[in-house]
């Protein structure tokens, strides 16, 4: 049986009542993991910064996703573009980090593209029989910006626009944000957690670590911090074709709510009310192997002026330390010969021990491996 067939095999059916989780093997299977970086990952759109860092013609930032690297610049027609970041003559990377250049030109052997990825100059290209300039432009990558503030690329240059995608989720974000559109990117990068907030790396498959944010079934058990400072009873989960939400009440003096958004297939979008606006964007599963999974880009956006204002830091406990370990004991009992597929919890009031989220991300995984 091919891995897709395998897939389409699965138990994981439309109605999250009926259906079962993904096999055990689903979550093991190196080859599946190349299944997913073709068929999920390069088709799927990924967060890369901020469009106020790429105002002017020449403004760039670079991203990557798992083995490929982008680079999203303004051209001198204003508008966005986006290119793989490899030089189209030996392949060397073009360009690091962020910044502004007037052209792109290779650290290796000096070529030189203009910012609409057109091979400028060549050093001795002229005395090349049949060289011809226009067969290596730099390749292009989709960019679009979501809510007039979050730079998205997809390398699938026939992707559904992120708009379309996207869309209804960002109005949802800014129902519950009304200060969103308002909102800048924190410049200042804070340090690493200490304080065990931090789960990354994960000895655990990727999956594993996205089905896991997706549910709170497990904070009473697993986080008692968590669910100390929430109102359990108000937990809320939905799902929503292509993104899900989890909202809960705080036991806090202002009242603020926490919300979570989730895109398919490894983006979280964060934000608590009550306090000072803000928003966090997250790429929160990065496969590194498929045994492994590490934290991607993420930014913090705050109201203009605000960077250094209050921000309630909420005292859930070493909350990262105890999503590592559960991972990375279902990693190791997925492989258990004694375990198939699960069923999911489904909550018909989307209360918090709904599972309906992982159930939209399973079924999202099989509709796109197992074509
Ligand atoms: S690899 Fe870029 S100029 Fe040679
Ligand atoms: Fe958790």
């Amino acid at each position: 049986m091919n891995l897709q067939t395998k897939i389409r095999s699965t138990k994981v059916t439309a109605d999250p009542s009926l259906s079962f989780s993904l096999p055990g093997w689903a979550y093991l299977d190196p080859e599946i993991l190349e299944l997913e970086k073709r068929e999920i990952f390069y088709k799927s759109w990924q967060y890369a910064g901020w469009v106020g860092d790429l105002k002017a013609p020449g403004d760039y930032i670079t991203a990557e996703l798992i083995d490929q690297s982008v680079i999203i610049i303004r051209g001198q027609d204003g508008e966005l573009k986006g290119f793989h970041n490899v030089c189209q003559h030996r392949g060397h990377q073009l360009l690091a980090g962020c910044g502004k250049v007037a052209a792109i030109t290779c650290p290796y052997h000096a070529w030189v593209y203009r910012l609409d990825g057109a091979l400028r100059n060549a050093r001795g290209a002229e005395r090349t029989a049949g060289f011809d300039a226009g067969a290596f432009s730099l390749r292009p990558v989709n960019v679009e910006v979501l809510a007039d503030k979050l730079v998205f690329f997809n390398l699938d240059m026939n992707a559904t626009p992120l708009a379309d995608f996207a869309g209804k989720m960002v109005d949802d974000i800014r129902r519950d944000i009304p200060d969103f559109d308002k909102l800048v990117k924190v410049q200042k990068r804070p340090p690493p957690p200490d304080d065990g907030m931090n789960m990354f790396p994960v000895e655990a498959n990727w999956k594993i670590v996205m089905d896991n944010f997706l549910e709170c079934y497990h904070c009473r058990n697993a986080h008692p911090g968590f669910s100390e400072d929430l109102i359990m009873d108000t937990y809320r989960t939905t799902a929503h074709g292509v993104w899900s939400k989890q909202r809960g009440n705080t036991r806090r003096a202002d009242g603020g709510e926490v919300m979570f958004w989730s895109l398919f297939p490894n983006h979280t979008f964060s934000t608590s009310t009550g306090g000072n606006p803000h928003f966090s964007v997250q790429i929160f599963a990065v496969p590194d192997g498929h045994a492994r999974t590490q934290f991607g880009h993420s930014d913090r956006y705050r109201l203009p002026g605000d960077e250094d204002g209050e921000v309630f830091r909420p005292d859930w406990g070493p909350l990262g330390i105890e999503d590592k370990d559960i991972c990375e004991s279902v990693h190791k009992g997925l492989s258990s010969m004694g375990y198939d597929a699960g069923r999911f919890i489904y909550d018909h009031e989307h209360g918090e021990t709904s599972e309906e989220a992982v159930h939209l991300f399973h079924r999202l995984i099989v509709e796109a491996l197992g074509i």
